[in-house]
């Protein structure tokens, strides 16, 4: 009767202490993984922006995605400004150094895509006053 009793509660903390095993074992992997929000769909656009790559959505934003983002991050593009000659000289030095394919009949829709939404900004420089109310200076 008594060993009955012994062997019961040995198997009950055995049994408590192998919940808490189990059970810290569950916290600690899963605390080491971090849930991020990413978008499976590839097409979602939201305000304007192609959400996977963060390039703006306009006319020939496909052909940019297929062409430009298997080697390196949209950003690349997106932190970049430059006149359409500028995106000219960008993918010719692409395709002699860094084994960029000759774009073919998409290069026009490219460069257009690329020079008209990520051309240079004139920043730094307030516009011009207009509407001044002169005086004139006594002596
Ligand atoms: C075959 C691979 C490949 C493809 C495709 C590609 N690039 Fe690149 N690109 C590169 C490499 C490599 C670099 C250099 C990256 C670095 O410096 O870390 C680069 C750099 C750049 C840069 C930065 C240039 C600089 O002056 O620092 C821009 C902008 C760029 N690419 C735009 C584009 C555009 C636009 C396209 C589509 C027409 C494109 N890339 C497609 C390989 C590629």
């Amino acid at each position: 009767m008594r060993q009955k009793l012994i062997f019961s509660v040995l198997l009950l903390i055995l049994v408590i202490g192998l919940f808490f095993l189990i059970l810290r074992n569950t916290q600690s992997t899963t605390s080491n993984y971090q849930k991020i929000e990413t978008s499976t769909d590839t097409t979602a656009i939201e305000n304007g922006v192609h959400i996977n790559t963060g390039l703006i959505e306009a006319e020939g934003l496909h052909l940019v995605i297929a062409h430009c983002t298997s080697c390196h991050s949209a950003k690349l593009i997106t932190q970049n400004r430059l006149s359409k000659e500028g995106w000219q000289e960008t993918i010719k030095w692409m395709q002699e150094t860094q084994n960029l394919w000759d774009l073919g009949n998409d290069e026009e829709a490219v460069v257009n895509y690329l020079a008209k939404n990520y051309a240079p900004t004139d920043i730094g420089r307030r516009a011009s006053l207009k509407n001044i109310e002169w005086y004139s200076l006594k002596d």
